[in-house]
């Protein structure tokens, strides 16, 4: 007797449809997986007995044969404990049902429980395409699925529940999401505001720039200054996301097994914010492992990437950044193919001058020769701070400023500037895959940053000037065009274009 069960595949973000053929024939009792299954699918065997056992059914004592198919396509982890049981008792007529519309997915534990598995959204998005009506998912996942509104979700606790359900005995009803789970926008909490942050009005505005557009920043100078709190205020500025964005972002956590413990809840709605160590590996970055992973930056894809003590990251792994921040996505190749990680992050990074932090602080004197600072910053090659739009020092707050008694601004007023800036962004790119200014590429850059006359023998005095880069420029107009969305203003005038010149960096390598 033959038992077809589908369940899916993860490689990459992506799913893929996967059949589990279930074969039982006469033989001495024997329990064997192919199709390229890992360690983590080949022991899938002792908790599919034992949770057979556990639900009241027989596990039977022959020769079983799963085969996963398609066979040349790698399966791993747990997700193909439900299909394999359920496939188990189709082929041993335990259970009489036509699967064929639905698809299985879900880790089991040894009593029958149905246990959380990650990916669950693009295996149901699978299911979707592939035009199956009914998906069964760890009742702990149901929310998650129910985002693929098109796909009948129905949530398992148990694996006895289950056999009730495909023997017609006890129904589960089809999942159905509370209304509120998916709403919009939650009242927001973030951990630092803007107004905790005294004095450095210059280095706010600098942050603003960069939130409305989705430009890189970064921060240079002494200890103490308040770069990292600068850093941590900038999730609560930052203009919500559009609901597609949500979802490329859920999916990416989704994959990861990072959705739900991060105080998010199902649905991405927060913009991520990812601050990894400097001991953080290379494949930890930008993504790896034998079967690719995706890295930090996938994981702070359409949010922030903030790199603290950036020089104290290892060159190697500062330059892997290179292309993801210029082509907004990684890929990573493997001998058994490659697989596309999304990676369109702001980096937002914070360093100290020199070694002892003090080198240019009026205060205090640097105790780091000439040599140790010129090595110090080396550590930052040229192209990296090339994609870096914004620099901006934050020099040391004067007492009077951190005693003063003025209120600074609240996050909540920034934000609705960019929100009212990256809406006439949106506005400007509607109908292409651009989302803010720093998506541009060369050709959006000559149709959409018109430059006043005077704005423009400014932009070739500098070019001249600072000798910008064919990339330096694209890179400076963008930014101007930016400041004057700030500004509501479509034409880009001189002084928008001088802020933006302003901000180029002035560590020379
Ligand atoms: N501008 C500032 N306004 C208010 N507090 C500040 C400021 N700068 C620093 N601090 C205080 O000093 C602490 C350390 O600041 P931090 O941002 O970690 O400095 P840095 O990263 O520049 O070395 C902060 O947690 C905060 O308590
Ligand atoms: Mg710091």
């Amino acid at each position: 007797m033959l038992g077809k069960v589908l369940t899916c595949a993860i490689i990459g973000l992506d799913g893929a449809l996967v059949e589990v053929e279930v074969d039982i024939s006469q033989g001495l009792p024997a329990f064997t997986i192919v199709g390229l299954p890992d360690t983590a699918v080949q022991e899938a065997k002792e908790r599919v007995r034992t949770a057979i056992k556990n639900c009241g059914c027989v596990f039977p004592l022959r020769r079983i044969t799963v085969n996963l198919a398609p066979a040349d396509l790698r399966k791993e982890g747990p997700a193909y404990d439900l299909p394999i049981a359920v496939g188990i008792l189709l082929a041993s007529e335990q259970l009489v049902t036509s699967a064929g519309e639905c698809l299985f997915l879900g880790e089991l534990s040894l009593d029958g429980s149905v246990r959380h598995t990650s990916g669950i959204l693009p295996m149901v998005a699978v299911a979707r395409d592939a035009g199956l009506t009914t998906v069964f998912v760890p009742a702990a996942d149901a929310l998650e699925a129910s985002l693929i509104a098109e796909v009948t979700v129905i949530p398992v606790d148990h694996l006895a529940q289950l056999v009730a359900h495909l023997r017609d005995e006890r129904r589960i009803e089809p999942y159905i999401a509370p209304p509120d789970a998916l709403a919009a926008i939650e009242p927001l909490a973030y951990p630092v505001n803007l107004a905790d942050v005294r004095g450095q009005e210059h280095v706010k505005r600098a942050l603003e720039v960069a939130a409305s557009g989705g430009h890189n920043m970064l921060m240079s100078g002494p200890p103490g200054s308040g770069k990292t709190l600068i850093a941590r205020a900038s999730p609560s500025i930052l203009p919500p996301m559009a609901s597609t964005e949500a979802l490329e972002v859920t999916q990416i956590y989704s994959v990861s097994g990072l959705l739900g413990n991060n105080g998010q809840g199902p649905l991405m709605r927060q913009r991520p914010f990812r601050a990894p160590h400097h001991t953080t590996s290379h494949a930890g970055l930008v993504g790896g492992g034998r079967w690719p992973r995706p890295g930090e930056i996938s994981l702070a894809h359409r949010g922030v990437l903030f790199l603290d003590e950036l020089p104290e990251f290892g060159q190697n792994v500062l330059e892997v950044l290179r292309q993801p921040l210029e082509d907004k996505m990684v890929t990573i190749s493997r001998a058994q193919g490659s697989v596309t990680f999304p990676a369109n992050f702001m980096l937002i990074a914070a360093m100290n001058p020199c070694p002892c932090g003090f080198y240019s602080d009026p205060a205090r004197e640097c105790v780091c020769s000439p040599a140790t600072i010129s090595r110090y910053q080396k550590r930052l090659s040229g192209p990296l701070l090339d994609r870096i739009d914004i620099h901006v020092e934050v020099p040391r707050v004067d007492y009077e400023k951190l005693a003063g008694q003025g209120e600074p601004e609240r996050s909540e007023v920034v934000r609705a500037r960019v929100i009212a800036a990256r809406s006439r962004q949106i506005a400007r790119f509607a109908g292409t895959p651009l989302t803010c200014n720093a998506d541009m590429g060369p050709s959006e850059v000559r149709t959409y940053c018109a430059l006043e006359p005077a704005a423009q023998s400014l932009l070739k005095a500098a070019a001249q000037q600072l000798q910008l880069s064919a990339r330096a420029y694209h890179r400076t107009l963008k930014l101007a065009r930016t400041i004057a969305d700030l500004a509501a203003v479509e034409v880009i005038g001189p002084a928008h274009l001088a802020e933006a010149i302003q901000y180029r960096p002035r560590i020379q390598t």
